[in-house]
Parts: C-alpha cells; sequence; structure tokens
C-alpha cells in the first residue's frame, strides 16, 4: 500500500487538463445510451481528438459497462483511462480489474460532502465520510498510482469541512481533487472564489490538481467552469454537445473554444485539436441519436451562418465583424462537394480518411457499395452524405430488425385514408410485413413498424431535418419515443424522408433489442382495424 501524498503533478499552470466523461456521466443520461463497440469507437475519437483524460464508465454499475471500459483501458494508448467508483471495496476492486490492461490508468472515486447527501442520501456523519474518503483513496492507490477523489456535491458542502475532506484525500495519495457543482447550483464569482479558498487552505493543496466539474441545471456550466479555472482550477470535466445528467455537463467545444479564442484573458490553453470538435460532436449525435439543436455554440448548424442581409454585407468585406473564429479551425469544411458517381474507391478512401473516418478494406467494401447506390440517387454527394453513410453502416451492423421495404400513401383526396406497408427482417432473419392507417403517412407508418415488430412506442417528439443542401438531399429524421418509461433516441437518414422515418424508429426498436428491454409484445390486429387514434 502506498498512502504517502504522491509527487507534485507535471501539469504545467498554463495548461488545462480536458478531462472527458461523455462515456460516464455522458452516457448514464437518458437518450445516450451506448452499445459497447460505440462506446470503443467514441473513445478512439476522443483520443484522436486529443482529451487528456477519457472516463470511460463506471465498471461495478453492469457487466456491460465493465466490458466496454476493459475494452477501451486496452486499446487507448497515450490518453489516461479513468473509471469511476463509490468509495467501496467492491466498486474499487472492479475498477482495477478493467483498468488491467490500461496504459495510463486512474482510478476516480468519490463520496458525497454536503449536509444534505450527507443526511438524506447516505446518513453518515462528518468523520465517517471522511473515513470513507481516505479509505476509498487508500484502496484505490493499492492498484494505480493515479487516483482521483471527488465530493460530490461540493458546491453545497460547508467551507472547512471540504477543506478538511480535500486535505485528507491529498494526505491518502489522490492527485487530482475534483470539486463537483453536481446540481448545478452556483455561480460563476462563488466557484471561482470557491477554488482560491481551496486553494489557499486546502493543506498540500500544491500536490494535487485541482479540477471542476459543472452541471449545467441553470445554464451556467460552461460560464462556471470558466470561473473555476480563473480561481485556479487546472482539469476540466466536460462532455461532447454536453451531454449529462438532466441538463448536462459543461460542454467540451465551448469551454475549449473559449479557452483557445480568449487565450490572453485565461492565460491557460488545452491540447485540443479544435479541428476535430465538429466530425467528434457528430459522431456523437450519430451514434446516441441525440441531434444537436441548430444554435448551438460552435457545432450547432447555424453556428456560423450569416441570414441577415447586413450581416452578409459585413462579412463579404471582413470575417471578422461577425466571426470570431473560422469555421475551418472548429472543423466545419467550406467546400462540401466532395464525391459523385463516378468516382471510385480509392478516392472515397482519400476522403473519409481525410474526415477522420478511416476504414479497413473490408468496412471499405461495404461503404463503397452504399456510396454508389447513394450517389445514383444523388448528383453530388457531400461530407454530410458520407457521414450518415458510414456511420449509419456501423449501425446497420448492430441492427437486429432490417427495414426491407416501405410504401406510404398520403390519403390526400376524397375518402383516400394515409396508409403504409413495411416489410422487415427481424433479429432471427424471418421476413415480416404488416400494414397500417393512420392520422397522417408518418402515423401510418410508425403503426406499421409497430404491428411488424409488436413493439409499443410512444412518439414524444420528431422532427426532420437535411443533412445537406440541395432538393435531392439527404434527410435525417430524430425520434424521441418512450417504452415502458424508458426514454430513447433515434435517428436515421435517407434520400427519401419517410424512409429515414422509418430507420429513425427501428434505431430506437433496435436499441430496445439489444438492451433487451422489450416489454410484452403489443398485440397486431388486422391492418383495417387499426385504430385512428
Ligand atoms: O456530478 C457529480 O458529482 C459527479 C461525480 C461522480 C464526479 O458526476
Ligand atoms: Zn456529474
Amino acid at each position: 500500500m502506498n498512502a504517502s501524498p504522491p509527487e507534485p503533478t507535471a501539469v504545467s499552470p498554463h495548461d488545462v487538463r480536458i478531462f472527458d466523461t461523455s462515456l460516464r456521466d455522458g452516457e448514464q443520461s437518458p437518450g445516450c445510451s451506448m452499445t459497447a463497440t460505440q462506446k470503443l469507437r467514441f473513445a478512439h475519437a476522443l483520443a484522436e481528438l486529443g482529451v487528456d483524460i477519457v472516463e470511460a464508465g463506471f465498471p461495478a454499475s453492469s457487466s456491460a459497462d465493465m466490458d466496454a471500459t476493459r475494452a477501451i483501458a486496452r486499446e487507448l494508448r497515450n490518453t489516461t483511462v479513468a473509471t469511476l467508483a463509490r468509495c467501496h471495496a467492491g466498486d474499487i476492486e472492479a475498477c482495477a480489474a478493467a483498468l488491467e490492461q490500461a496504459q495510463a490508468p486512474r482510478i476516480h472515486v468519490f463520496v458525497s460532502t454536503s449536509p444534505l447527501h450527507r443526511e438524506h442520501k447516505l446518513g453518515l456523519s462528518r468523520e465517517e465520510v471522511l473515513e470513507r474518503a481516505v479509505m476509498g483513496v487508500q484502496l484505490a492507490r493499492r492498484h494505480v498510482d493515479d487516483v482521483e477523489f471527488s465530493a460530490e456535491d461540493a458546491l453545497r458542502t460547508e467551507r472547512d469541512f471540504l477543506a478538511e475532506v480535500c486535505a485528507a484525500a491529498i494526505a491518502a495519495g489522490a492527485r487530482t481533487i475534483n470539486i463537483p457543482d453536481t446540481v448545478g447550483y452556483t455561480t460563476p464569482g462563488e466557484i471561482r472564489e470557491l477554488f482560491e479558498y481551496l486553494r489557499a487552505n486546502v493543506r498540500d493543496a500544491g500536490r494535487a490538481v485541482f479540477s471542476t466539474h459543472c452541471h449545467n441545471d441553470l445554464g451556467l456550466a460552461v460560464a462556471n467552469s470558466l470561473a473555476a479555472i480563473e480561481g485556479g482550477a487546472r482539469q476540466v470535466e466536460c462532455t461532447i454537445n454536453g451531454i449529462g445528467e438532466r441538463a448536462g455537463n459543461c460542454a467540451l467545444e465551448e469551454v475549449v473554444m473559449a479557452l483557445n479564442v480568449r487565450r490572453a484573458h485565461f492565460g491557460v490553453g488545452t491540447r485540443i485539436d479544435t479541428r476535430r470538435l465538429v466530425p467528434t460532436s457528430r459522431l456523437l449525435a450519430r451514434i446516441t441519436g441525440m441531434s444537436v439543436q441548430r444554435n448551438k455554440a460552435i457545432v450547432g448548424q447555424n453556428a456560423f451562418a450569416h441570414e441577415a442581409g447586413i450581416h452578409q454585407h459585413g462579412m463579404l468585406k471582413h470575417r471578422g465583424t461577425y466571426e470570431i473564429m473560422r469555421p475551418e479551425d472548429v472543423g466545419w469544411s467550406r467546400s462540401q462537394m466532395v464525391l459523385g458517381r463516378h468516382s471510385g474507391r480509392a478516392a472515397l478512401q482519400d476522403r473519409l480518411a481525410a474526415l477522420g473516418m478511416a476504414v479497413d478494406e473490408a468496412a471499405l467494401n461495404a461503404v463503397f457499395a452504399r456510396f454508389k447506390a447513394l450517389a445514383e440517387k444523388k448528383r453530388e454527394v457531400f461530407d454530410a452524405d458520407l457521414e450518415a453513410l458510414v456511420l449509419g453502416a456501423d449501425a446497420n451492423v448492430a441492427r437486429a430488425y432490417r427495414l426491407l421495404r416501405v410504401q406510404v400513401g398520403t390519403g390526400v383526396g376524397d375518402g383516400n385514408l394515409p396508409t403504409a406497408s413495411v416489410q422487415l427482417l427481424d433479429p432471427d432473419g424471418t421476413t415480416l410485413s404488416e400494414a397500417a392507417i393512420g392520422d397522417g403517412p408518418v402515423h401510418a407508418l410508425f403503426e406499421a413498424l409497430g404491428r411488424a415488430t409488436g413493439i409499443e412506442l410512444q412518439i414524444d417528439s420528431y422532427h426532420v431535418s437535411s443533412v445537406t443542401t440541395g432538393d435531392d438531399a439527404q434527410g435525417q429524421a430524430s425520434l424521441t419515443a418512450r417504452h415502458d418509461g424508458v426514454e430513447l433516441t433515434g435517428s436515421g437518414t435517407s434520400t427519401d424522408i419517410l424512409e429515414a422515418s422509418a430507420h429513425a424508429w427501428l434505431d430506437i426498436a433496435n436499441r430496445l433489442a439489444r438492451t433487451g428491454h422489450v416489454r410484452r409484445p403489443r398485440q397486431t390486429a388486422s391492418p383495417t382495424a387499426t385504430a385512428i387514434a
């Protein structure tokens, strides 16, 4: 056992470490669950983006998370892989097992410190919480050198007690001390002052890196994280697209670009390759089916769009009039047009590599076939089309149900009813055919899919947007639905928006099928008996 304080860590006062928790805090939030394969793929994307630490999961929470974190720990080189544990022996041992093959393993232990959590969640006194923190850090240090300690709900904890717990964790061997605003309650002024206080009052504060972890309940997560940096935090915990519990976590792309664009103000930088921000954001949106709002800073579709004439006029004279950063510096590509139906495999492979989606020979064959089919339908294939194609192909591999055929009638005209018929392959390869009528064509389509699969989805939101431009653009359908109290999101792309909608519906059905969370199948009746709800 090594309980002596570690050597002062090597982080330069000018650097802020980026600790990404999309795969842990993000993934545990509604609508963001990922399969082990998807988690692994995204972990590689985070490593390419240049994050310093990838928090891969919470291994004690499920065997699926154990497998996913183990695979990430095995494959990521040159990036620290962290796993989360409560200050319980079982959790910590699960972390150690998951990290066995990691090149740079970190165990992240946490315990709640606020009076509210001590009394109502843990039923522990201050002394007992302190003991638990020390025990957790010491036990984790038996397995790895790099241990992070988090004081959950730190921002609502008495300052003197928080300082005492932090000092005890450092003395027990923690190298990173994380101060989470678990419920998104703080303000920029308050958190800046708290970090200044802790750095001045915690014994041996200089032996650890102080870290900030802000939730977005009041929409202040990024502002609070930046204020914590001003107060001396040198690690920021954040997620791509700001995904996370409730209103989410601090958005990585926003905090990184704020530090980058206002470097003279903050005086610190990160190692992030900012040109990978947009591709990484898109990859996550595709994997989770949770799309990014158009006006989202940095990665939203409107982030660099100039519609008003007066703005366009200014932009033509000098782009600095209305742009504080260059779109290409965060990964938007100016030249949109890429390939057409005469393009060959080499050109496709080159372009995919340039977009950060390098594929091996076997995958290239599948993607090329899909590319050719798309190029037959579309005059021009854009970068975003390629992205949809590659990631869509990935999703297809994991698909349990596959769409074979869709036919939809709109019901326009006297006496006509919106109708839909679908043909699918189920997970066993059996062909399923069904038809239904509905309030409108999309409703009829979803009814037919529900009948064919026996899965009942309650649709909460549905929207269609175009992935690229032009009248032959691919449409992306995004759905949020509930099944047996579980909320899920799904998306699908196609040049036909009804087909895209069917893919989005099946994306959700497949997520349910993969997790085994399908409640009893719904009863199917004859198509003509379908209620027009
Ligand atoms: O929000 C929080 O307090 C957390 C901790 C487990 C770090 O996610
Ligand atoms: Zn959190």
